[in-house]
């Protein structure tokens, strides 16, 4: 049996042009701001594609660049500056944030009506009890994906690899609420390969290149690669060894064009979500 692509290029199309409508429906454009700081080669492009997104779907949209030797207070003060702005339903600080600046207090300051990436602690524990506001993009794009692929997850054993605020610790809890029995792994874990034979569903998010060997899935298995690495021949490769996995899995998410372009739809999702909320509007987050 051959191996099925879950095209995240595709859904996201499908996300984004679901937005339209609520779009239309806002008295005023949705607004978001993305705040990168020093010269991280990723994080730029991450950023671009952000706002490039937030553009063609007509946001107000503001990238705020800061140099490296920002001070916290600085950071801190653009953050509230942000939080006071009406038209600015989002705000995105992006990670990592250079050494020497609290990521935490930065995060922690963003008004948790505004957190599009769903990583203040008001939101996470919303999440964390079954009652979520903002859920962080790129679990909630994976989520997305299974669905449109009418993935069946009830009561399926799923291994998240990674434990991250970003991906894997939201990504278990969702697994968990689609009634999966969720075991997360991690860079300690001993003997990952055992748990992984018995795991139906996979999602690979530890950030090592080709990290998850296909002889370690087990056959039949749906596996989600949430990596995006760039090895030393200049081509992006995932957390999981695509070729030899796709032998046994029945499905498998592509690197790059699956989970990615997710993220970036969700995000827009979450704004749009946002700027219905703060306008009054029911909202669906
Ligand atoms: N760095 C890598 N992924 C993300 C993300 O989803 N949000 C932010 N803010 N930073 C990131």
């Amino acid at each position: 049996m051959s191996v099925q692509l879950l095209d995240g290029k595709a859904v996201a199309r499908a996300t984004l042009q679901s937005l339209r409508s609520r779009i239309d429906a806002l008295s005023r454009k949705p607004g978001i701001a993305v705040v990168r700081v020093g010269e991280d080669p990723a994080s730029k492009v991450y950023v671009g594609r952000k706002t490039a997104r937030a553009g063609k779907l007509g946001f107000r949209h503001e990238e705020v660049h800061l140099d490296a030797s920002v001070s916290q207070a600085e950071l801190e003060a653009v953050v509230d500056t942000l939080n006071a702005d009406d038209g600015i339903d989002g705000i995105l600080v992006q990670l990592p944030l250079p050494a020497g600046l609290d990521s935490t207090a930065i995060l922690d300051r963003i008004d948790a009506a505004k957190d599009v990436d769903g990583f203040h602690p008001n939101n996470a524990g919303h999440l964390s009890q079954g009652r979520s506001r903002f859920v962080p993009c790129t679990p909630a794009g994976v989520m997305r994906i299974l669905d449109h692929y009418g993935i069946d997850l009830e009561g399926k054993r799923a291994v998240v690899v990674g434990r991250s605020n970003i991906v894997g610790r939201p990504m278990a809890m969702l697994l968990e609420q689609a009634n999966c029995t969720v075991t997360v792994a991690h860079s300690r874990t001993r003997n990952l390969p055992d748990l992984l034979a018995d795991a139906e569903v996979v999602v690979a998010a530890i950030g090592r290149p080709n990290f998850v060997e296909g002889g370690w899935v087990r056959p039949g298995a749906v596996v989600v690669d949430v990596g995006i690495n760039r090895i030393e021949d200049g081509s992006l490769v995932g957390d999981v060894d695509t070729s030899s996995a796709s032998e046994r899995a029945a499905a498998i998410t592509p690197v790059p064009g699956g989970v990615g372009p997710m993220t970036i739809a969700m995000l827009m999702a979450n704004t749009v979500t946002a700027a219905e909320q703060r306008l009054g509007l029911s909202g669906e987050g």
